[in-house]
């Protein structure tokens, strides 16, 4: 996830401008493609809640070939044939559908979804990126989950951009 240094993930409006950092960090490591390449090979398929996927299709398609899987409660149609549509137990869905087929399931967010997920002990990781800047308002990632979940900070890698990108694997309860 994305997030602005005061906790959000997106404006009210939805505008995501406010992503690409314009800061200089100079002890900090280029963000090149082959970086970003190199991650995204690694995810096996995408989860993400209907309001993500409409703002997805919006600003243009950057999942490639691979599968997609849109949690939603309406009849939403994609012609995109790596597109699947799912609505049910959250619980059920990852276990049945999900996880015998894929290893790196990737959430996307936005918030409503990956809340649900953490909320449910669905979730291994949190990878976070603060970008420089404080946006007032908006989405926020971590509001109302109710539950304390304790974290292992796993990496941490700073930017020249100035962004700062946290691992976190997700202590689970025994
Ligand atoms: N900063 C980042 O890294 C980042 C990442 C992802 C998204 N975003 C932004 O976040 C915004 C969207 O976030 P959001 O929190 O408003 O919405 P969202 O989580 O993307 O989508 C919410 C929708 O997902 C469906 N949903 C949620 N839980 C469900 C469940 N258990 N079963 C079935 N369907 C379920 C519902 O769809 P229906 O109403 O269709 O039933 C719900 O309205 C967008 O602006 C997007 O660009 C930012």
């Amino acid at each position: 996830m994305v997030s602005s240094l005061d906790g959000y993930i997106a404006k009210k409006d939805g505008t995501v401008s406010w992503m690409r950092s314009k800061d200089t960090y100079e002890k900090g490591i280029e963000l090149t493609k082959e970086y970003i390449a190199e991650f995204v090979k690694s995810i096996d398929c995408y989860v993400m809640g209907s309001r993500t996927y409409e703002h997805a299709v919006e600003l243009g398609w950057p999942y490639g070939e691979v599968p997609v899987f849109v949690l939603t409660e309406r009849n939403l149609k994609s012609d995109k044939k790596t597109v699947q549509f799912l609505s049910g137990d959250l619980n059920e869905i990852l276990s049945d559908q999900l996880k015998p087929k894929f290893n790196n399931i990737w959430m996307v967010g936005g918030t409503m979804l990956t809340k649900e997920f953490l909320r449910l002990g669905l979730a291994d990781e949190i990878i976070i990126t603060i970008i420089p800047t404080l946006l007032g308002n908006g989405k926020l990632f971590f509001d109302y989950i109710d539950k304390e979940i304790p974290l292992h900070l796993k990496d941490v890698t700073a930017f020249k951009d100035g962004m700062v990108e946290m691992v976190y694997e997700i202590n689970k309860e025994e």
